[in-house]
């Protein structure tokens, strides 16, 4: 909490400043009230004198109207702090997080982030609030109380000496095991956000499973484990406030009792004993609110620790002092790798296989890399090296013949655009969707890159065109259009290159040809209007979708099982080749084993300039 203070309190110092000193003013006023009330009952009821009651009352009511007045100023202040720092932590939050490598927010989670974000945050703010208005309330006027007390009278302040550490240490009891469950409440919090957003997210798979019932009895558990702790709490902290009156009722009849017997033998007036009461009751109820104020400080600290170890989490992927990477000149590009992998392996934690296992490849400038593999064979992870979404543990990957990790990270992801194997769209037009990489892009890019991703046709058909509006995860588009609106986004702004992981794994077999043309003649055309040719990495499951590549890594556990052209692979990869005849018809089959190197197809790419074919896998 001190160090969120630190961070985000400084601006707010003012604030923090003239809070508490009105209200410290509206405390003086308070311990004066018990004063005033005794000289009213003392110098008017008792000697009824109705003219000094009016007179007493209308100093109550003036000290009552200046006292509201400094509470509002500090109400104002705790509001501007709180909700100011508030907004400031999200920010930071919201930044930090836009900043983490995936490796990061696969540690912490989306739900716990946005748990996080949310709640905590909230938490903090609360905290933040009640110390601007009451940290300095409640204990000052708890000891102005009680000095006030025993400055009237010593021998009812021995009563008032018992009370106060009783209460204290009913406190300490309830409070010493109620801080343990304040932070499993966060964490228990953070498991009901996970279920929600799975069981929302996959809504349409819950219910096509028919598991909504595992899903309700999921949630119904999570939820009364949150439920079960709070009860808990509650429990416990139920016995606080009965306690407290019960002590501070006693205490109240012992002083009546007590003082009662004074004001007899005309050692203390009523009204002494009257501001006696009144002063012992507002110290004992100042305690209970100091432990009101122990337990949201408690919750906000466990808050600002998660805030806080978001906050401190250093990115492992920074550009910090990468100088922009020149481009390779067009026109002189035949000898320049666009894309080149050494020895690169990758793991998802220490003592986890790794993902990718000492992959080597080379991909000359404007020629397309097909990557096939079975699931979970290393593919999506792979392709996520190149933008530097994860930092290869050992080897290196290059980018235009430049270590990725040399490049200023806005501009490698300029260069490579992605579009990842999850097609996700976000609420706005379709417009506002396409120019993320480049904002000025004009209708006429924007056409090109729909027609170029067979999307043109379907957002023609929508009365406002690119003005069509998308919903919250485009859910108002179907998966196939989803796919091709995620590549149109990543065609625009001109990328050197194009990753596709899957994403064409929704589209028919004849669009998905429509599209792989149509970026090879984008490639052959950026060429010939003297810019670079288009440099395209295509994932895919399927062999229709990889065959024409100029070259083919297929993987197997993150290794590479063999790497060629699809004729090269037929004739030498085992595995390739049992992936060949699961998913392609005999006739393919046969006209495959009669042609060691079949003719182009119409609109293919130029002869391969790929190495020659490697088959690292056993038995191949
Ligand atoms: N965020 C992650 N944390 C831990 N392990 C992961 C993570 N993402 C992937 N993996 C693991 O890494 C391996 C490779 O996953 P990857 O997503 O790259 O496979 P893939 O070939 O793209 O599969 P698919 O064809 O299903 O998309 C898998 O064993 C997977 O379980
Ligand atoms: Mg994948």
């Amino acid at each position: 909490m001190i160090e969120l203070l630190r961070r985000f309190g400084g601006k707010f110092r003012r604030y923090m400043v003239i809070g508490p000193a009105c209200k410290l003013i509206e405390v003086i006023f308070d311990l004066l009230t018990p004063l005033v009330i005794a000289q009213m009952i003392d110098k008017g009821i008792g000697a009824h004198d109705v003219n000094a009651v009016v007179h007493y009352g209308v100093v109550l009511a003036a000290m009552a109207v200046i006292g509201i007045s400094f509470t509002l100023v500090c109400q104002k202040m705790a509001a501007l702090t709180s909700q100011g720092m508030g907004t400031d932590i999200r920010g930071a939050l919201y930044e930090r997080i836009n900043k983490l490598s995936y490796a990061e927010l696969d540690r912490f989670g989306a739900p716990s982030l946005i748990t996080r974000i949310t709640n905590d945050v909230n938490q903090v703010q609360l905290a933040v609030a009640l110390g601007v208005r009451m940290l300095i309330r409640w204990p000052f006027l708890a000891v102005g109380s009680m000095v006030a007390a025993l400055a009237i009278d010593l021998k009812l302040g021995i009563i008032f000496l018992i009370c106060t550490p009783a209460i204290g240490l009913v406190f300490w009891f309830v409070m010493a095991r109620c801080i343990p469950y304040y932070k499993q409440l966060q964490a228990k919090l953070d498991r009901i956000a996970l279920i929600c957003r799975e069981g929302l997210s996959g809504a349409r798979v819950v219910r096509a499973f028919v598991r909504e019932d595992h899903e309700r009895e999921r949630f119904a558990q999570a939820a009364d484990d949150q439920a079960n702790t709070a009860i808990a709490v509650g429990k416990l902290s139920s016995i606080l406030n009965p306690v407290t009156f019960l002590v501070m009722n006693l205490g109240v009849c012992a002083i009546l009792w007590v003082g009662g017997i004074q004001v007899n033998v005309g050692e203390l007036t009523q009204g002494q004993v009257m501001a006696f009461v009144n002063y012992m009751t507002q110290t004992l109820t100042s305690i209970v609110y100091v432990a009101n104020l122990v337990v949201v400080f408690t919750k906000a600290s466990a808050s600002a620790s998660r805030i806080n170890e978001v906050l401190n989490c250093v990115p492992s992927i920074t550009d910090e002092g990468n100088q922009p990477v020149a481009l390779p000149e067009p026109g002189n590009v035949a000898p320049t790798s666009a894309l080149s992998l050494s020895h690169a392996s990758f793991s998802f934690g220490a003592g986890a296989a790794n993902a990718v296992n000492d992959v080597s490849l080379e991909l000359p400038l404007g020629k397309t890399l097909g990557i096939i593999g079975g699931t979970g064979s290393g593919k999506s992870t792979l392709v996520s090296l190149i933008p530097r979404l994860y930092d290869a543990g050992t080897g290196s990957v290059s980018v235009m013949g430049a270590d990725v990790r040399t490049w200023p990270l806005d501009q490698l992801r300029h260069v490579v655009a992605t579009v990842p194997q999850r097609a996700s769209l976000v609420s706005g037009t379709i417009r506002s969707n396409l120019t993320w990489r480049d904002e000025a892009a004009t209708d006429e890019e924007l056409w090109a890159a729909l027609d170029i991703a067979q999307a043109s046709e379907f957002v023609h058909n929508k009365p406002q065109g690119l003005d069509a509006p998308v919903e919250a995860g485009g859910k108002n588009f179907s998966g196939g259009q989803r796919q091709r609106l995620t590549i149109a986004r990543a065609l625009v702004g001109s990328p050197q290159i194009l990753i596709m992981d899957d994403s064409a794994s929704a589209l028919d077999f004849k669009t998905d040809a429509a599209l792989r043309r149509a970026i090879r003649e984008r490639s052959m055309r950026g060429a010939a209007e003297g810019g670079l040719p288009l440099t395209t990495v295509i994932v895919s499951q399927r062999v229709s979708t990889v065959r024409d590549a100029d070259m083919i890594c297929v993987l197997d556990h993150g290794s590479v099982a063999g790497l060629g052209t699809h004729d090269e692979l037929y004739t030498t990869c085992q595995l390739y080749r049992e992936i060949c005849q699961s998913q392609l018809r005999r006739e393919e089959l046969e006209g495959q084993q009669g042609s060691a190197s079949p003719a182009p197809a119409p609109g293919a790419a130029p002869a391969s300039t790929a190495p020659a074919s490697v088959c690292t896998k056993e038995g191949c």
